[in-house]
């Protein structure tokens, strides 16, 4: 079983962005945490993060035919990219979106989620558990 992980825009910058939001942990230690619980599931992980919505386009076509399930955490694209969601929908591979933050409590603008509509499951404000939550759903969806 072989799992993508994929974080989008500023998440690169955990850490330094607005650590009373996301935490001061940066994104190395985020994908060091998401390959220990992977590790300790015996689960394949590739972790990937991009700025930029056409790759993550990319990425996430490539996860069809290589890739058994997809942790994802579009970031600021959650709320704009129809191109995100369009792919996570043609590779129709079992898909958890991930919030570190609990978006539902803040501005309007972040309360509509595209790429969550074709997510099997949210996980929101659970900061870096919310991966660990993310990865045992779809384990146990893909052992079933
Ligand atoms: C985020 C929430 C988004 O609204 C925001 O644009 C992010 C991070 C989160 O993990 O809480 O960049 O996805």
């Amino acid at each position: 079983m072989k799992l993508l992980v994929i974080n989008g825009p500023n998440l690169n910058m955990l850490g330094i962005r607005e650590p009373g939001v996301y935490g001061a942990q940066t994104y190395d230690q985020l994908v060091e945490y998401i390959h220990g619980v992977c590790a300790r599931e015996g689960v394949a992980v590739e972790c990937f993060q991009s700025n930029h919505e056409g790759a993550i386009v990319d990425r996430i076509q490539n996860a069809y035919g290589r890739e058994d399930g997809i942790v994802i955490n579009p970031a600021a694209y959650t709320h704009t990219s129809v191109a995100i969601l369009d792919a996570l929908k043609a590779v129709h591979l079992p898909a958890v979106e991930v919030h570190l933050s609990d978006v539902r409590k803040r501005e309007d603008f972040r309360q509509i989620s595209y790429a969550g509509m074709a997510c099997e499951k949210t996980v929101i404000g659970l900061g870096f558990q919310g991966y660990e939550e993310a990865i045992l759903y779809l384990k146990a969806r893909l052992e079933r």
